[in-house]
């Protein structure tokens, strides 16, 4: 057995296990609730049961305005750092409380009201962290997409949720060009059968936007005439389990899943988390490098650090290449970061440029105490090269945009637990994780297995999909009773440390960006001379894994397979956007295939991973697998 004295997770556990209700209504005190919670978990309400039934209250007053109120109004709240456009910027939060005010005012001029949906498409900008707080606080429901998916991924969200107003900016800035999100948004709405009734446009100068009469208004100008008029909007009491926010993540198909985030559980689950899950204090600097338009981003950009009042950082850069690997040291250097959130991609990228950590030379990162990773499995290479470089600990740490916060991490806030690389540790208070087989019964240690989180799911996870519950109770519910099901295959250890080792489903990992194989497919079968195609995730050494199309074409007259290779490829950049990162289309004669039809894709990933394989018992011909091998191996893989 490990020694895990030094902790206090093991006693933290057992309290939450003993008592959940009395655990979760103890943390639910570092909440200012407008009406605090009688009822802390009601298993009657909802699809499984839903936390502080009876509370009231405002996520933006429990980011911002309890901060002023306390004396906090002159500390820096957001540090807006960009090498994209080499600016900086910082607000404290008396300073954001005036943005909040202001933009809460302005939507609700343009007929926003509690429970409306409003859809950000915004880049790393502070005006993005501003619009979903300014949503909170007029108790309107935001619904962030992320600037890398095309204007069809942006109509699909529009549609599901059918908002009243669009927030977006003029245009995101990559390292190698300008991306327009103004012509995007123009186009998703125009597909989109639903209309929103406004635009705000953030312009920015690198590239403004063309702004359509009667639908857009310019964000500056509305800001301005706001702001002189002394026009501000308060916030609005809603209930705990009233949305705050849907995020739309991959599902099997190429239809997103909503996910549906409630106020009241997700305020003191990250409110826990931040003291004693990452082990910070108020005041200090917390830098989470990922992006807004993720469930990392929405949790420990945005609301975790907010809710503790801490300062948090806003990083329009990448971790390469703006201007060099040493990008991050600078950022941690500059702004007395305490604690950086990244995925092992990023770290990767950076050990790949810069092996020996040059850039680390001569930087002052005394006050830097831990890095955590998550987002995708952490290699231990990766975790290892970190650890010897930065001479910190170097936490993994899974979880889900269903779940909004960690479900397994290594408690740095109640004392580190020893490390073993490849394992996110153990489960975290209000997760009762097992492994189990098809039928549902645990598997004895050391076995792989389907990871499930025995019901109820803690304060912070998932209550439903967005309007769709059936499709909640399919998708997570169903197959395992009484479990919810996450997933991801991995085994428990003697120590009960998780292991997480791949998904279940057709999701795959690529830099830390979930993307559904099952939607790429689709995209790929809508070409018109495409009969059939297969989409798996291949080994990638920086991005874990990159998605590889096998496309079977139509018979008779057509043009070179190349050229149609080039055109599927330019069709996922289309209709899912450059976040895909589908660079590989290979024709082939036939896919693979079980006497029963289904197309081999495990075996097929094992032959482009270079994994030892051979052709299942159910094949209809093995040669096909072959055929296979001979393509990818044309192609240098495998
Ligand atoms: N808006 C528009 N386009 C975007 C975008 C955005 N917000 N974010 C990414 N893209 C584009 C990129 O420019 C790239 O386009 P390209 O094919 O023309 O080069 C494409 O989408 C793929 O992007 P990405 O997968 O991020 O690859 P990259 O080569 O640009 O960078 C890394 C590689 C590893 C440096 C980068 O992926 C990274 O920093 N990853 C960390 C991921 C992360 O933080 N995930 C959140 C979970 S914690
Ligand atoms: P997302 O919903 O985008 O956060 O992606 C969630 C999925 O990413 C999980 O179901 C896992 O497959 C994977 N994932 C996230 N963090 C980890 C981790 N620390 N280790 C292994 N897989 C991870």
């Amino acid at each position: 057995m490990l020694d895990q004295s030094r902790s206090r997770y093991g006693d933290t556990y057992a309290r939450w296990k003993a008592d959940p209700a009395a655990f979760w209504g103890d943390a639910a005190r570092d909440i200012d609730w407008t009406s605090p919670p009688g009822t802390v978990f009601d298993g009657s309400l909802g699809v499984y049961g839903r936390w502080f039934p009876d509370a009231v209250g405002n996520t933006c007053f429990n980011a911002v305005d309890r901060h002023v109120a306390s004396g906090r109004g002159s500390q820096t709240a957001l540090i807006y750092d960009s090498p994209v456009t080499n600016s900086q910027r910082r607000l404290t939060y008396a300073e954001l409380l005036e943005e909040v005010r202001i933009l809460g005012a302005i939507l609700t001029d343009m007929g926003v009201e509690k429970g409306d949906r409003v859809v950000i498409y915004m880049p790393m900008v502070p005006e993005a962290v501003v619009a979903m707080l300014a949503c909170a606080r007029i108790g309107a429901v935001h619904s962030v997409v992320f600037g890398g998916f095309a204007a069809n991924e942006l109509a699909v969200r529009i549609d599901d949720a059918r908002p009243k107003v669009v927030l977006a900016a003029s245009c995101g800035i990559e390292p190698n060009r300008v991306v327009p999100y103004k012509p995007l948004l123009d186009l998703a709405i125009t597909i989109a059968a639903h209309k929103p009734t406004g635009c705000l446009v953030l312009q920015r100068p690198q590239l403004a936007g063309t702004l359509v009469e009667g639908r857009d208004h310019d964000w500056a100008e509305r800001r301005a005439a706001f702001a002189d008029a002394g026009r501000g909007a308060d916030c609005v009491p809603v209930k705990a389990t009233d949305p705050l926010y849907v995020l739309y993540t991959s599902g099997t198909t190429g239809k997103p899943k909503g996910v549906m985030r409630d106020t009241g559980g997700h305020m003191v689950a990250l409110r826990w988390s931040m003291e004693n899950l990452y082990g910070l204090k108020p005041g200090e600097v917390f830098w989470c490098a990922s992006d807004i338009g993720w469930v990392v981003g929405h949790s420990y950009i945005v609301y975790g650090p907010l809710i503790l009042g801490c300062t948090s950082v806003i990083y329009e850069g990448k971790p390469v290449g703006t201007p060099d690997p040493g990008a991050f040291w600078r950022m941690i250097e500059e702004h007395k970061v305490v604690a950086l959130f990244t995925a092992p991609t990023a770290l990767r990228a950076i050990k790949k440029e810069d092996p020996e950590a040059t850039h680390l030379k001569g930087r002052d990162l005394s006050q830097f105490r831990t890095l955590f990773l998550a987002g995708e499995r952490a290699d231990p290479d990766t975790i290892l090269w970190a650890e010897q470089h930065l001479k910190v600990p170097v936490v993994d740490h899974w979880w889900q945009t269903e779940t909004g916060w960690a479900i397994a991490a290594n408690p740095v806030g109640l004392g580190l637990l020893p490390i073993k690389p490849g394992s996110p540790t153990v489960a975290m208070p209000g997760y009762d994780v097992q492994v189990v087989d098809e039928s549902a019964k645990p598997v004895p240690a050391g076995t792989m297995g389907s990871i499930v989180v025995k019901l109820p799911l803690p304060p912070g996870c998932l209550p439903t999909l967005w309007q769709q519950d059936e499709r909640f109770r399919e998708a997570y519910l169903d197959e395992f009773p009484g479990f919810y099901k996450t997933s991801d295959a991995g085994f428990l250890d003697e120590d009960g440390y998780i292991f997480v080792m791949g998904r279940t489903d057709d999701i795959i990992n690529v830099a830390g960006h979930r993307l559904s194989t099952g939607g790429m497919e689709e995209v790929l079968a809508s070409h018109p001379d495409v009969a059939e195609c297969a989409v798996i995730g291949v080994k990638d050494a920086l991005k874990g894994e990159v998605p590889c199309g096998f496309v079977v074409l139509k018979a008779g007259e057509r043009r070179a397979p190349n050229i149609i290779e080039k055109e599927l490829v330019n069709l996922v950049r289309d209709r899912i956007g450059p976040v895909a990162a589908f660079k590989l289309a290979f024709t082939v004669n036939r896919l693979p295939k079980t006497r029963s039809g289904k197309i081999l894709r495990g075996t097929m990933k094992k032959i482009a991973d270079a994994e030892s394989w051979s052709a299942p018992a159910t094949i209809d011909d093995p040669v096909a697998l072959d055929e296979i091998a001979e393509v990818l191996k044309e192609r240098g893989f495998g």
